[in-house]
């Protein structure tokens, strides 16, 4: 009966959809026949990117995740290890670009943001979304319901990093809405009216 009714994909596959997009951004950048201006553009799509992906998993998966699974789940992936760390790494990455301080400098600070984001990818993927999935009361509608909450939460998601800015419900919630469309602005700015989606 439940996964009859499940009609919005689960919000684990949405999410691992981002980390996937995220893993070939960075293997892009890596890859051959790259400029600096390329370089620079992936940059500011990761860093766009995960921005997004933060504050909408912040807003819908860890307050969930908390709630099941603990204050200390939901306190390791929030913290040092997890997003505090990589939005301190990537706000420092938004500060440059490859142009004022050279493509070795930029790609070091984009190589500790990534090493970051990769450990804490595996960890939500292979240690807390198995765990998540596996509790009473956790089934395909909830995982569904989830996910159509993950897709609103974008539309007012922040769009760069801000490490000092609140990242519980419900204070999160208001100041994403407040500061997305600064960050929006911005991000016109950036990508010349295109940033990516
Ligand atoms: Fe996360
Ligand atoms: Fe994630």
């Amino acid at each position: 009966m439940a996964a009859a009714t499940a009609t919005h994909p689960s919000v684990i596959s949405m999410i691992n959809q981002d980390h996937a997009k995220f893993r070939s951004l960075w293997d892009e950048y890596r890859g051959p026949n790259m400029n600096g201006e390329m370089k620079q553009k992936i940059g500011w799509a990761l860093i766009r990117g995960v921005a997004m992906h933060s504050s909408c998993e912040e807003e819908v998966m860890y307050p969930e995740l908390r709630k099941r699974l603990g204050d200390e789940a939901a306190e390791h992936l929030l913290g040092l290890e997890g997003h505090q760390k990589l939005k301190t790494l990537l706000s420092e990455l938004d500060s440059m670009t490859v142009e004022k301080h050279g493509e070795a400098a930029y790609t070091a600070k984009l190589s500790e943001a990534m090493k970051v984001l990769y450990h804490h990818m595996e960890e939500e993927e292979h240690q807390f979304w198995p765990q998540f999935e596996a509790l009473p009361g956790v089934d395909a509608d909830l995982l569904s319901h989830m996910g159509k909450k993950f897709e609103t939460a974008r539309a007012h998601a922040v769009t760069r990093p801000h490490p000092w800015a609140p990242n519980k419900p419900p204070l999160n919630v208001v100041a994403n809405m407040m500061t997305a469309p600064l960050d929006g602005a911005a991000d016109m700015w950036r990508f010349a009216g295109h940033p990516p989606q």
